[in-house]
This record gives C-alpha cells, structure tokens and sequence, in this order.
C-alpha cells in the first residue's frame, strides 16, 4: 500500500531559483534562508519517497486569467518549465507518474471534489523551486503530481474546502495498491503582499501563528474567510491555502521535525516546515 511519509511546505520567491543558478547559498543575504534546508535533505535522503504530490499555484505560465480552474491535477508523463523572464537556466523535465495522478482523479471525483484534469501541463517556480530546494540533484528526484490550487484570480477556494481537498488526496494515497511512499509538499506563502498599497506587507505573528497551529490544531485555521487570510497575509500571502492542503493530506499522529522562519526573501516571509506522520511511520 501507498503510505504518507510526511509533508514539506516551502516559499517559493522566484529570485531564490536566480541565487541558486549563482551559487549564493553562503552570501549573507541567502544564507539564513538556505541554512533551513540541510535538515530537511538529511530527512529526505533518509526516508527516500517514491513520489512527491505537491500543493503549489500557478501563476499564469499554464493557466491564464481566460481559463483558470480552481483545482487542477497534472496527469502527464513529464512536467516542463518554460521562462517565465526570471533570467534563470532552463530547468529540463520532472517525471510524473500518470498511474497514480489517474487514481487521484478518480478519488477525488469519487469524493465530490471536480478537478480540471491535465495530460499537459507547464509547471512555474511554485513547482520547480521546491523541487529543486528539496533535491537539488535531479537524479535523486521522485516522481511528481502537481495539483495547482487557484490563489490567483477570484473567488478562491476557502482554507476549509482546501483541507478537504488535501483529505481527499490523503484518501487516495492510503487506497493506492502499489507499496509507494509519497511526501507532501506545499508551496507558497508565507505573509506577502507584491503590488498595491500595502506591497511589503508582512505579518510575522500571524506566520509563526499559523506554522505552530498547521502542526497541532489545523483545525483552527479552516474558519478564516480568503478575505480575512488576505487582510492578514496579504493578497499573495493567500498562497498559505496550499500550505493547508498539504497538511489535510497527513492521515497518522503528526510531529514536526524541522522548521525556519526568515524575513524578508524578497517582498515575502520565507517559512519551512517538515512534518512526520508518524503513525504511519511507525505502521511502517
Ligand atoms: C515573490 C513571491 C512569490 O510568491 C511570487 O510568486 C512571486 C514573487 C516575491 O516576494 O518576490
Ligand atoms: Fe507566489
């Protein structure tokens, strides 16, 4: 049987993929950034997933404002990044695993929740900065399913209907025949806010707030409205929906391994957060 590992929620500012094609890991602007990592890694190489289904938003290089689903499951042998003028390397492919991505589609449909299925799909830095964070050698990377949440364009869909999405996925990991061990990722957030008045707003209590909650009390997260988690967070810092669906997604007894906070990468509070899932670990 599949089995839930554990889950990894990261930021993902665009210039972090610039500061890793340039090697800053050590300046001192990067460095209490990147120095959250190495824990994570160590976890990683330890427990080794088959496959990582990660929560992230796209931000107009698949899904533009004329088309843009609220939920949307990558069901495609390979995922391509494509410029998106950050005036990075191109980044090459990420194996996906269409078998599996088809038996998320169908639990989830199963499960009243309608996704966009997509046999194509371009993947932006939401995805691929994870990825390249988590593994930065991409022979050790797992097979992947990107399920994009819309944080874009409204109405966005709430912290509660998000944890059940995340649910739905942790349904259909436990119900997959194959012996799989898959991570968790979310991507986005924390507090941020790019353009407008409040353009560099940052809410480090709310961040820390939310950081201690997703690992005991989830559930003291799901009765904040999109507009409240925008007042709070800041209209990008809603990109915290994808962090809560990730966490729906753990099914056994929860502890947190590892976690950084740094302010400010870029506009954005950059938060970690590694959580085990310990029962089934431990059913392991
Ligand atoms: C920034 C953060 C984001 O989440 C994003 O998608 C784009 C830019 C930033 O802080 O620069
Ligand atoms: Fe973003």
């Amino acid at each position: 049987m599949a089995q839930v590992v554990g889950c990894i929620c990261t930021s993902h500012v665009p210039a972090i993929g610039g500061a890793l094609a340039k090697g800053l890991q050590s300046d001192p602007y990067w460095k209490p950034f990147f120095d959250g990592f190495p824990p994570v890694r160590a976890w990683l190489d330890q427990v080794k997933p088959d496959l990582a289904v990660i929560f992230y938003n796209d931000h107009g290089l698949n899904f533009f404002l004329d088309t843009v689903p609220t939920f949307a499951v990558g069901a495609a042998e390979e995922y391509w990044n494509e410029d998106e003028g950050w005036g990075i390397p191109s980044l090459g492919s990420f194996a996906g695993d269409p078998k599996f991505s088809w038996h998320v589609i169908e639990t989830l449909v199963g499960g009243e929740f309608d996704p966009a299925s997509c046999q194509k799909m371009l993947v932006d830095h939401a995805f691929s900065l994870p990825m390249q964070l988590l593994w930065p050698d991409r022979r050790n990377r797992p097979r992947t399913v990107p399920i994009a949440i819309n944080t874009v364009q409204h109405p966005l869909p709430s912290p509660r209907r998000c944890f059940k999405l995340g649910q739905a996925v942790g349904q259909a990991v436990a119900s997959y025949p194959d012996d799989l061990k898959v991570v968790i990722l979310g991507s986005g957030g924390l507090s941020h806010q790019l353009d407008g008045e409040r353009a560099g707003h940052i809410n480090k209590d709310f961040d820390l707030r939310c950081m201690d909650l997703l690992v005991r009390d989830p559930g003291a997260l799901l009765d904040y409205s999109i507009d409240d988690l925008i007042e709070l967070t800041g209209s990008q810092g809603v990109e915290l929906i994808n962090w809560i669906a990730a966490r729906g997604a753990l099914t056994g007894t929860v502890g947190k391994l590892h976690s950084n906070y740094h302010i400010p990468i870029s506009n954005t509070a950059a938060g970690l957060l590694l959580l085990e899932n310990l029962e089934t670990v431990n059913a392991g």
